[in-house]
């Protein structure tokens, strides 16, 4: 047998106490945004860090302002390249809390009624269960082999549900330390669920919270209403006028950058076979919304977008209060493609709210780390072996895709470390990332530590 052939027999044999350690990550409460978690989100980071050391990293856990990193190292003494794995171990809040079936916190494998397994917890597929695909494989090849097939570099972060704020200075200060020659990152999905597909552009974001007062306190809105400004109507006012009736952002300078897919890469999309209708019928929708002029995998990957995340003012108890209240807020965000620049978007928005705002209000601002969108090179020569490595494990050809979502600190592994990342991961559209009922698919976790396994085999060969 070759040795990838025993490692990946050992990974098969292994899997219950792969599940095991999975489930113990799971159990830790480590929502990076809510400061209540604070010690949960330090737990995890310990236990990973206690985790690659037992399989023969040297790792260790490196405070930051925000919740600590993760680093591991693992020289293989083998030529070929070093890389950077990355994935973050905190995880979105779980609330609605009453919509889940079980404890987000308690994981336990179910099966579907088509008979196939689903680990589920918070966690599960965003992002520990992704991360520890990575793990259980280097820990199989570390037992089989004694060795990993090239020099390893582990990084694991606790924010990136909040932008990774520390992440970006961390790369700065340890930049000798975390260059490697290419970043693997798993914490995306799969094109369907027997379909391996590897990200080739992931869109940026930019967010901004506005805060618009009036009246120095809450008013009558018998006595005072139709004079004193209300600020539930300006807030309204300026969401509803960031689009104009095509669904295009009216903002000045808005699509500055945003590029046309080449037409290979809008062909290979089409060959997809996407179904807008299946897609938004997942979720009891039917009709698409976004640019008129545009397909529905373009709305989703090649599109920037603004979204308003909460929005709320006034009095939201039972029943009614007549009431002008003194202030509203709304919570917005960008995603950003091409080369769209996140401080220009910003600005603009401002300066469009600012022209929104009366003379009789103010408005205030509380803005949210922005990241600029990744493209990668379609020639990078990583990318045909992880092509390679993937159709191996799951016997189809590998979809390369966009991605709808950002993570936020891939652009700066090419800007600030001038690294490429593989964009490899094994989540499902109905996997209910930041949703209750949170899962990751047996098979993904099975077959994603298989993949990892075949990926590092691959990358070491000339
Ligand atoms: N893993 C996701 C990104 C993702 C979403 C990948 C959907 C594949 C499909 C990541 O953890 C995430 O949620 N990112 C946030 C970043 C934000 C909070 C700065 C996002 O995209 O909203
Ligand atoms: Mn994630
Ligand atoms: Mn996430």
């Amino acid at each position: 047998m070759s040795s990838i052939d025993k490692v990946l027999a050992r990974i098969d044999a292994n899997l219950d106490n792969s599940l095991d350690r999975l489930f113990d990550l799971l159990k830790i409460k480590s929502i990076s945004t809510d400061p209540a978690f604070k010690a949960p989100c330090r737990e995890a980071a310990e236990w990973l860090a206690k985790e690659l050391n037992d399989i023969g990293f040297e790792a260790s856990v490196r405070d930051t302002t925000g919740h600590p990193m993760v680093v591991g190292h693992r020289k293989s003494g083998k030529p070929g390249p070093h890389v950077l794995f990355y994935g973050h171990y905190d995880v979105q809040p779980v609330d609605p809390l009453n919509l889940w079936k079980r404890d987000p916190f308690d994981p336990a494998i179910e099966t579907k009624p088509d008979g196939s397994k689903i680990i589920v917890a918070r966690g599960s597929a965003d992002d520990k269960g992704q991360l520890m695909t990575f793990v259980e494989a280097a820990r199989a090849y570390l037992e089989e082999t004694g060795d990993l097939p090239l020099d390893v570099t582990i990084l694991f972060e606790g924010e990136e549900e909040s932008g990774s704020p520390s992440l970006h200075p961390f790369l700065d200060a340890n930049k000798d330390e975390l260059t490697c020659d290419l970043a693997l990152v798993c914490d995306t999905g799969m094109w369907d669920a027997e379909t391996p597909a590897i990200s080739i552009m992931l869109r940026g974001m930019v967010g901004d919270e506005v805060i618009v007062k009036a009246a120095s306190r809450d008013l009558h809105s018998g006595s005072y209403g139709g004079s004193a400004q209300n600020p539930n109507h300006i807030i309204a006012s300026i969401i509803a006028g960031l689009h104009d009736e095509n669904g295009k952002v009216t903002l000045p300078g808005f699509y500055d950058g945003v590029i046309d897919m080449p037409e290979e890469v809008t062909r290979m999309w089409d060959e997809l076979g996407f179904s807008v209708e299946e897609f938004l019928g997942d979720v009891g929708l039917k009709y698409p919304r976004g640019e008129k002029d545009r397909m529905p995998l373009e709305h989703l990957w090649t599109r920037p977008t603004v979204e308003v995340n909460g929005m709320w003012g006034g009095y939201q108890g039972a029943g009614s209060k007549t009431v002008i209240p003194s202030e509203a807020h709304a919570k917005f965000t960008f995603r950003l493609v091409g080369d769209q620049d996140p401080d220009k978007i910003q600005e603009a928005f401002r300066a469009y709210v600012r022209s929104k705002v009366p003379a009789d209000c103010t408005v205030d601002f509380i803005a949210k780390d922005g990241s600029p969108a990744l493209r990668l090179d379609f020639a990078m020569p990583a990318l045909e072996k992880g092509k390679k490595a993937l159709k191996a494990e799951w016997g189809k050809d590998v979809a390369l895709t966009g991605m709808g979502g950002s993570i936020p600190i891939v652009g700066d592994f090419k800007r600030k470390l001038g690294m490429d990342s593989l964009l490899i991961g094994f989540g499902l559209e109905d996997d209910q990332i930041h949703s209750p009922n949170e899962k990751y698919n047996l098979t993904s976790f099975h077959k994603g530590i298989r993949s990892w396994a075949r990926v590092l085999d691959e990358l070491a060969k000339d």
